[in-house]
This record gives structure tokens, C-alpha cells and sequence, in this order.
């Protein structure tokens, strides 16, 4: 199957058109997201090559495969790949995966959807951030957590961050919302956001106005649907594609509407 977003993600100007601006609007530290996994590792006492992380690292053998599965920009990715970890970057935008190519030169690069991907594992680590919101269908949900369960190894980790439903809802507030940014080549970007919250959904609508080098003025306008997650839905789903530990808490960084998931492959 191909999901949804995987084939609109080259209509989405913020992954394609204006992908080059990305990085200038999305400036979260990636400290949390890291700490968190490698803590989870810690706390699951999930051995690689028969040594725990704990020990990997005091003998400064950080190695996990690690698969980061709608990777972006590989801002996360770049971070792990830094702890030594062998990181792989797999992303259905194909202008972000080109920037996380970049940042992470040594990666494996897969052009792919998490609902079907074609590389085969067995990974250590599957990670995956702020990426499930975008599959909106129970049947492109259930299909990425049964691949995640495939590309892992027995034992290995899934970590998730996904949007809470009651405080997205909350924060579905509908007012603009605006960034302004310049890049590398001279233009301008202004982005304006706006959320809604409608049938269980976050209605988006995105408007990016470049001013050129030149001074002309070119917009782009787009409309997509986002689907937050309950804690519940996220047990029931990973306890019955495969996964088991199943452990819900808020979301790291002080991301309030997220939450952060762990799982292990059974
Ligand atoms: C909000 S961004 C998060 C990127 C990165 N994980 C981070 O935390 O910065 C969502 C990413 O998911 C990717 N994506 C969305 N649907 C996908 C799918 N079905 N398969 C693969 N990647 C997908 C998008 O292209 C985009 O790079």
C-alpha cells in the first residue's frame, strides 16, 4: 500500500517546495528526544551485540542500528549517528531526505513510505517522530506499526512521539500563527499557520509568501488533516502488531500535546 501522505508529501510546500526553509522554522533542541530514547535503552536493558547500552557506552561502543523512520531534515538522526550509533534515514519527502543526506553523509538513504517500506532489518532501534499524525486511516496506522515490528529485531525499541488528542484539541485554537525567515539565497519566507479541530482532526492550512532576490513575490497555499493519538489507541494498536511493554507518557522537551511511546518488538 502507499499512504496517503507519503504520496502527497511532494505537494506539501513545507516538504517540498520550501523544504530548504525547514530547519529555520523547526529549532526545538534535539537534546530531549535523544536523552529520552537512550534512557529508554537504558531502562528496558536492551543489550547490543550482547553488551547494554550502559556498558556500550562506558566502553565508548555506542553502536545500535538505529532506523529513523520519517527522518526529515535528520536533524534526530545527524544526533544519533554523533553518539555512534548506524543510523538510516528513511522519509517519503524526498527534498527533506536529501537535506538529512547531507547532514548524516555516512547514512543509508531510503526514499520509502513507513507503510511499506522496502528496506529489510533487523534494526536495534526504531525511532519515530511526529510522524504517525500524518496517517489518518486506521488501516496506514496499523500497516507502519507492523513494519516497525518487522524491521525490528526481537527485544529491539520502538520510540514514538505522536500528538496527544485532548491537547491538540485544546490548542486547535484556529489563530494565525506566523514565522518570518532568510535564507541562504537572499529570499524571504513568511509562514502563517492556522489550526482547527474538526471530526477528531486537525484541519492545517499553511501559507508560505517568498519574497525572491529579485523582490517578486510568489505564495503557496495547502490544506491538510492530521489525526492526534489516545494513549489508549496507542496500546491496543501496538499490542496487537507485535508489540509488548507498551509504556505511554507525555512528551519529552516539554512537548505538553505530545506523547512519548516505547514499545519492544516481540
Ligand atoms: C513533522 S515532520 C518530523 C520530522 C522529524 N522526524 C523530526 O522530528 O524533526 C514529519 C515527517 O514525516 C514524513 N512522513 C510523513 N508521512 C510519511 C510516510 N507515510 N512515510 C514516510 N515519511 C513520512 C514527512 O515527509 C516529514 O519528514
Amino acid at each position: 500500500m502507499t499512504s496517503q501522505s507519503a504520496s502527497t508529501a511532494s505537494e506539501r510546500p513545507f516538504y517540498d517546495a520550501h523544504a530548504e526553509a525547514y530547519d529555520h522554522f523547526i529549532v526545538d533542541p534535539v537534546t530531549p528526544w535523544i536523552d529520552a530514547v537512550e534512557a529508554a535503552l537504558t531502562a528496558r536493558g536492551l543489550t547490543v551485540r550482547g553488551l547494554t547500552v550502559h556498558d556500550l557506552n562506558a566502553r565508548g561502543l555506542n553502536d545500535a542500528t538505529l532506523l529513523d523512520a520519517g527522518c526529515g531534515t535528520g536533524r534526530h538522526a545527524a544526533a544519533f549517528s554523533a553518539l555512534g550509533h548506524e543510523v538510516t534515514l528513511l522519509d517519503a519527502s524526498a527534498k527533506l531526505l536529501a537535506i538529512a543526506a547531507r547532514r548524516c553523509p555516512t547514512s543509508p538513504v531510503h526514499h520509502d513510505d513507513v507503510c511499506n517500506p522496502s528496506l529489510s532489518g533487523p534494526f536495534d532501534v526504531v525511532t519515530c517522530r511526529g510522524v504517525l499524525n500524518d496517517l489518518t486511516t486506521d488501516v496506514e496506522r496499523d500497516a507502519a506499526l507492523r513494519s516497525f515490528a518487522r524491521l525490528l529485531r526481537p527485544g529491539g525499541l520502538l520510540a514514538l512521539d505522536v500528538r496527544d488528542v485532548e491537547r491538540s484539541r485544546a490548542g486547535a485554537d484556529g489563530h494565525p500563527r506566523t514565522k518570518t525567515t532568510t535564507l541562504n539565497s537572499g529570499a524571504v519566507v513568511i509562514f502563517t499557520s492556522r489550526t482547527v479541530w474538526c471530526d477528531d482532526r486537525l484541519v492545517v492550512s499553511e501559507r508560505h509568501e517568498e519574497v525572491d532576490s529579485h523582490g517578486e513575490m510568489h505564495v503557496q497555499e495547502y490544506l491538510f488533516t492530521m489525526r492526534p493519538w489516545t494513549s489508549e489507541e496507542a496500546r491496543d494498536r501496538l499490542s496487537s502488531t507485535g508489540f509488548e511493554d507498551v509504556e505511554v507518557g507525555p512528551g519529552v522537551g516539554g512537548r505538553s500535546d505530545r506523547l512519548f511511546i516505547t514499545a519492544t518488538a516481540g
